[in-house]
């Protein structure tokens, strides 16, 4: 049978970050995750209260989901939707040679101590950007996501 849609209506994605130390960083992510055209956004094993220097009400547009666990986590990843680890690995694969899964959830590590094992281990990928030290959580999330709507929407 002849498909109905369009196949760019077959993906979306997700961010998130492990322990997130600074609300800066989930607020700069949040931001680039609504302006690049996430779904979503997640934090894992943090709290955060809504920011008064959020002046695109960033909270009434585009989700932000606060889990306690991993495995609260990882209950609820869809059917169909690969995880992306965003960790600077000896085995990830550098983001210029990475084709993004039309449907993604991309997991960040925290400022302290990185992407634990338990969720590299559950990653259908692992990628990493250029650079010898580590980025910002935010920067590294919020590159990540420039570099999936250049290499798949026309903008
Ligand atoms: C500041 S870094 C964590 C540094 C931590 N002290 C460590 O050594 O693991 C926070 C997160 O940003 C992301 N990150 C930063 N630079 C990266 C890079 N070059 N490639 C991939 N991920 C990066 C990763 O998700 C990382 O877990």
């Amino acid at each position: 049978m002849k498909r109905r849609w369009d196949s760019n209506e077959e993906q979306y994605f997700g961010i998130g970050i492990y322990q997130p130390k600074t609300k800066e960083n989930i607020g700069s992510l949040w931001r680039t995750a609504l302006v690049y055209g996430a779904s979503f956004i997640f934090i894992i094993d943090a709290k955060y209260t809504k920011q008064s220097t959020d002046v695109f009400k960033t909270w009434s547009k585009i989700p932000l989901f606060q889990y306690k666990t991993i495995d609260a986590f990882m209950q609820t990843v869809p059917y169909s939707c690969k995880l992306v680890g965003i960790e600077m690995e000896e085995r990830s694969i550098p983001i210029k040679h990475y084709q993004h899964p039309e449907r993604a959830i991309y997991l960040l590590g925290s400022e302290h101590n990185g992407l634990p094992i338990k969720l590299q281990t559950i990653c259908h990928d692992l990628i990493k950007l250029p650079g010898e030290q580590s980025l910002n959580v935010a920067v590294a999330g919020s590159i990540v996501l420039y570099d999936r709507i250049i290499k798949k929407i026309e903008l």
